[in-house]
């Protein structure tokens, strides 16, 4: 195999981020980052790949060089029949990763371990008091927030949401912890709540703000935020502006790239302050939209 860089190594491995369009994923430059960090001949690229194409590129994902892959939009559910998804996959109904085991091609979403490692890195000993929880959304990231909450025991899982059917869908799928809100509710279950989670695209950079008043929530709430463009989103300034404790969706991001990059290089790399100064740096001067 040939590298970038023109060697030939037996041992030189190739991964890539696969979606369409693909060039504004932030996942290239994290696993390259890692990569020369830990001195593995390796390249993470990225590989554009319209919805009538990807099935076959991921059955010959291998014979392309590759030992996995992230999969991004629109690809997330279309994975799932094409691999042998884990069990989180399943359940959330989205797979971002995919690695071989064996002859066989396995997935897994790695946002619920990057959603609960961030929290607990930002916000540590935030499920201490935790009597209700408080989701916006109900699209793939919900689901993997709603999996990772319940996995973690959170018994009182608010979901709002602005077509309503969506959040009882997600009652449906994952029980009675869930409990769905209409959108003009939101405000009401604020005081009940000492976590709260926008997994919706409002607030991001080109989109509307999320017209809510956080005046209501407990001050010893915890705020969490999926979008990453901007950085700062108005919530968690609001949310600051308070006091309340945040954690943001470059953590999350950062956080759900670990478990790939284990499974590939067998190495379980570090979100160090570097990694985080590197993206941030990269985020300021490029386009602004998120995976
Ligand atoms: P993903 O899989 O990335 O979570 P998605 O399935 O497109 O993306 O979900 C986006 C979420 O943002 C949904 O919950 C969506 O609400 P609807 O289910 O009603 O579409 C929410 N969302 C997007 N724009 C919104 C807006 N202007 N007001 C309220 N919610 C919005």
């Amino acid at each position: 195999m040939v590298s970038s860089a023109g060697l030939i190594s037996e041992d030189f491995r190739a991964v890539a981020v696969i979606g369409w369009p693909v060039g504004h994923s932030r996942s290239p430059l994290i696993h390259n980052f890692w990569i020369k960090r830990h001195n593995i001949a390796a390249e993470y690229r990225r590989e554009a790949v319209p919805p009538e194409k990807f099935a076959d590129f991921l059955l010959t994902l291998r014979d392309r060089g590759y030992i996995g892959a992230n999969i991004t939009l629109p690809h997330k559910e279309a994975v799932l029949s094409l691999t042998e998804p884990d069990d989180r996959a399943r359940a959330v109904g989205a797979a971002n990763t995919v690695w071989f085991e064996g002859a066989g091609l396995r997935s897994t979403n790695t946002d619920i371990e990057g959603f609960l490692a961030n929290l607990d890195a930002e916000t540590p000993g935030w499920e201490k008091a935790l009597q209700g929880a408080l989701v916006l959304g109900a699209g793939g990231a919900a689901r993997a927030i709603v999996f990772a909450l319940i996995e973690r025991g959170v018994g009182r899982i608010h979901l709002a949401n602005r077509t309503f059917a969506r959040a009882e869908a997600l009652r449906e799928r994952f029980g009675a912890a869930i409990d769905p809100v209409q959108w003009s509710d939101v405000g009401g279950v604020l005081p009940d709540v000492q976590l709260l989670v926008n997994t919706t695209s409002l607030g991001m950079t080109g989109q509307p703000k999320l017209d809510i008043d956080i005046s209501r929530l407990p001050s010893d709430a915890v705020v969490a935020d999926i979008v990453y463009v901007p950085l700062q989103t108005p919530l968690l300034a609001a949310a600051q502006e308070r006091g309340l404790r945040t954690a943001d969706g470059l953590g999350m991001l950062l956080h759900q790239a670990v478990r790939g990059f284990s499974l590939w290089f067998g190495v379980r790399p570090e979100v160090t302050d570097e990694l985080r100064a590197l993206v941030e740096a990269d985020l300021k001067h490029g386009a602004a939209i998120q995976e």
